[in-house]
């Protein structure tokens, strides 16, 4: 069974459609890259995956993460797949983090409730040293001096670090990762992909990877599905959609990655 199956999804603002007839699914285990240039509607189609359309947006079609009907679903019902279902690393780390609050405050929570759901009632110094441990898996220096830090004292790629140890701590089906790179600069982003890449496969989880960067996306992921202007143009195999590409807008996609690649070594 799917982990996630999207079927005919349609988004809507105002009678403006945003994304239309949208389908495909994602198995266990199973990594999948939703690719596209700005505004074609990959985010809302993650936000709609996990049931956090603004309110604007109205969507039809069937969504079902882990067995459920997401759209249209109570909030009970969202609020038991999040973090057990599926967890969420945002494009900008910031929007997950809470300013006013010290990070190991900030990973200790979801580490707390999913340990709580295992069975396993941690205190506080067990609490701390497992929020340690994690902050160490993504590769964070000083897990100490980190911890005692608020978001706005270290730096952006770290951020985004905390933010990818938040997702871990919940230890879900699915990772959703909506352009988890995007604001931060080439070098740092090259290693936080490495860690994520790793990390996924490593627990086995699931993955939908959200990019507009080609060369990015066939790195991390199986399978493409590629969105323009909400609507699915082609999908397949990493090789065989960038490879041999039916679509024109991807065929133009994987000509402005091959271009911007020559430029980057100086090659005409
Ligand atoms: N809350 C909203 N109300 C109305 N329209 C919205 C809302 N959020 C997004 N949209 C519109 O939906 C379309 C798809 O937006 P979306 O954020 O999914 O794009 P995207 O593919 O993630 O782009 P990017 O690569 O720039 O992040 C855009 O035209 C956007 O303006
Ligand atoms: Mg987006």
């Amino acid at each position: 069974m799917s982990l996630l199956s999207i079927e005919n999804l349609s988004l809507a603002a105002a009678d403006i459609p945003l994304v239309s007839r949208l389908s495909f699914a994602i198995a266990p285990g199973e990594r999948l890259g939703l690719i596209g240039e700005s505004g074609s509607g990959k985010s809302l189609t993650a936000m709609a995956a996990t049931g956090l359309l603004p309110r604007a947006i109205t969507a039809s079609g069937s969504v079902r993460l882990g067995g459920q009907q997401v759209i249209g679903a109570a909030d009970r019902v969202l609020d038991g797949l999040r973090g057990t279902v599926s967890a969420f690393v945002f494009q900008e780390p910031l929007t997950a983090l809470d300013p006013l609050m010290r990070v190991g405050r900030q990973v200790a929570e979801p580490l707390r409730r999913r340990t709580r759901r295992d069975g396993r009632d941690l205190d506080g110094d067990a609490l701390m040293r497992e929020v340690h441990a994690l902050l160490e898996q993504v590769a964070l220096p000083q897990p100490d001096r980190i911890a005692r830090s608020y978001p706005h004292e270290i730096s952006g790629g770290q951020r985004q670090r905390v933010a990818i140890a938040m997702a871990l701590a919940c230890r879900p089906q699915l990772l959703i990762a909506d352009e988890p790179t995007t604001a931060l600069d080439v070098t740092t982003q090259a290693e936080i992909l490495k860690l994520l890449d790793g990390l996924v496969r490593e627990r086995g989880m699931a993955l939908l990877f959200i990019s507009h960067d080609l060369p990015v996306v066939a790195e991390v992921v199986d399978r493409v599905v590629v969105l323009k202007k909400g609507i699915a143009v082609e999908e397949g195999p990493v090789a065989e959609v960038f490879g041999a590409p039916k679509d024109e807008y991807t065929r133009s996609l994987v000509a402005a990655a091959r271009a911007f690649d020559a430029a980057l070594e100086g090659t005409p």
